[in-house]
């Protein structure tokens, strides 16, 4: 079969700017089509936080983005994706993308996030335009992205790009990008579009529902989040939008990027370490325990956090629970995250009243996240909701069992531990309350002290999982397909 032209949009990227997973699937799904043989390109904003490694030129064209009344001129820088054939196009407008934050500044998302991200979505497509490279395929990525469907579908769609099919992958339905109706003309799509069955909500325009409308085929990142936004209690208000366009919508579980993520090459930890010899792991846990400021002791069980501080994440729980498990067990805890300025406070009083027992860092360190997953014993992921989740998978694969709740991608990933059987890779527990999570903890607890060889060799059953990218990269590519067949008519 002839390969395909995927145009990805996107508002994060690793290596080159991250909030969340969705930087790390973007950065490396196109790496495994690339392999597959497919022509990858992917467009992204050039903020002013956006980390440069390896050669950029600028474009030598200006890009004419037609939105609002006006042509908006912006410039392209482009490089490759680190590691592969796949070119990466940065799209530069001060206005819009030049300040140091993605979404939100000091007091909240930033109040043209519309603008912003529709001068992407059409940017987006201009350089097509201008490249003359119509893609097969545009993979758009949550809210910001979701625009792209509807001009495809509307101003574009008697022009060449008029025949690109789109995928819509949802990454998480709790950010929806709801904005001000003025962001139709803005777009330049009909006012018409303007109703509950397309762009609007309430009264405003949710630029997530228009991906979820518009876009030819949907997706999402875990089987188990598919099937849970079809019902009411998970489908945060669009649940009916999912059951409509049921039939579209599929579940490919993400995968992660092992080659970065491997405890036996990851330069970021003090000694590194493999399934076959585990040494290493203990230097990593003292490292962490200095780092933080705990006691430094190999025997005691460390509890690992890296997150963002939000109420998605169920941290809120943990911070309930922590004095009794500080109080009851002998544990320590280290945490690095940011986010709810409540959860930080809560986080940074546990380290004042525990010293030496819980070391927390409050901000954003790619290299403490990575030595937090070597050095933890378990890691810690109490989420109320989770499209799919990475960390619990890094944390299997740098041999840290993770300790979940029991909800979307948390259930496709982690098998459940049952004590005195040779199965299991994580504990999991069902109720998000902070008495199940303590329970939990306290299990967590008793299996390592006192099962040490269960627990080691469930370490190990994690550390052999196989959750690279290259099975669900070919689920996409069957996805494209089928997505081109349903725009052209014709197979792709
Ligand atoms: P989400 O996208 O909902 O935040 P994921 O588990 O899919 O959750 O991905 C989170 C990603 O962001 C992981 O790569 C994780 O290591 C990283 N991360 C989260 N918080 C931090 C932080 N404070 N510092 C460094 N990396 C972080
Ligand atoms: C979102 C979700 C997370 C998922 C990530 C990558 O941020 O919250 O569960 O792993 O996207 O798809």
């Amino acid at each position: 079969m002839r390969p395909l032209k995927i145009l990805f949009v996107a508002p994060e990227l690793e290596p080159f700017v991250k909030v969340g997973g969705l930087a790390d699937m973007v950065g490396a799904l196109p790496r495994e089509l690339a392999a597959l043989g497919h022509d990858v390109r992917i467009v992204c904003p050039a903020y002013g936080c956006l980390r440069v490694e390896g050669e950029w030129h600028p474009r030598a064209e200006p890009l004419g983005v037609e939105v609002g009344t006006e042509t908006h001129w912006g410039r392209t820088w482009q490089t490759m994706l680190p590691g592969a054939r796949v070119p990466v196009y940065f799209l530069e407008r001060d206005d819009f993308f030049g300040r140091n934050e993605v979404y939100n500044g000091p007091w909240g998302a930033h109040a043209d996030n519309d603008l912003r991200f529709i001068f992407l979505c059409r940017g987006a497509l201009a350089l097509c335009q201008q490249l003359d490279w119509i893609p097969d395929v545009a993979h758009c990525h949550d809210w910001t992205t979701g625009f792209v469907p509807v001009m495809l579908n509307s101003t574009l769609r008697d022009t060449p790009l008029g025949r690109t099919a789109t995928v819509f992958t949802i990454h998480n339905l709790e950010h929806q990008g709801y904005a001000d109706p003025r962001a139709v003309a803005f777009a330049r799509v009909p006012a018409s579009e303007f109703r509950p069955d397309s762009i609007e909500s309430v009264g405003a325009v949710n630029m997530v529902k228009a991906g979820l409308y518009h876009a030819t085929k949907l997706s999402t990142v875990s089987p188990t989040y598919a099937e849970e936004i079809r019902h009411p209690e998970g489908g945060c208000g669009l649940d009916e939008v999912l059951r409509f366009r049921g039939a579209d919508l599929v579940g490919i579980l993400n995968g992660i990027d092992t080659v970065s993520w491997n405890p036996a090459t990851d330069r970021h930890l003090p000694a590194r370490y493999s399934a076959s010899d585990l040494s290493g792991k203990a230097t990593c846990k003292a490292a962490l325990q200095q780092r933080l400021g705990l006691h430094v002791d190999p025997h005691v069980m460390v509890f690992g956090i890296v997150s963002r501080l939000v109420a998605q994440k169920g941290l809120d729980l943990l911070a309930q629970a922590m004095p009794s498990v500080l109080d009851r067990m002998h544990v320590q805890f280290v945490l690095l995250g940011s986010g709810d300025s409540g959860l930080e406070h809560s986080f940074r009083s546990a380290a004042l009243n525990y010293p030496g027992r819980v070391g927390v860092q409050i901000g954003f360190d790619g290299g403490l996240a990575r030595l937090i997953q070597a050095g933890s014993d378990v890691f810690v992921m109490p989420s109320r909701a989770e499209p799919c989740g990475l960390t619990q998978m890094y944390a299997m694969r740098y041999g840290t069992p993770p300790l979940v709740r029991a909800t979307g991608g948390l259930i496709d990933t982690v098998s459940p531990f049952v004590e005195g059987g040779d199965t299991g890779t994580g504990f999991v527990f069902g109720d998000a309350t902070a008495q199940a999570l303590y329970d939990t903890l306290g299990w967590a607890c008793a299996t390592y002290y006192d099962r040490p060889a269960e627990f080691k060799a469930m370490r190990l059953r994690g550390m052999r999982q196989d959750f690279s990218w290259r099975r669900s990269a070919e689920r996409y590519v069957d996805l494209y397909r089928w997505a081109v067949a349903a725009r052209t008519g014709a197979p792709a």
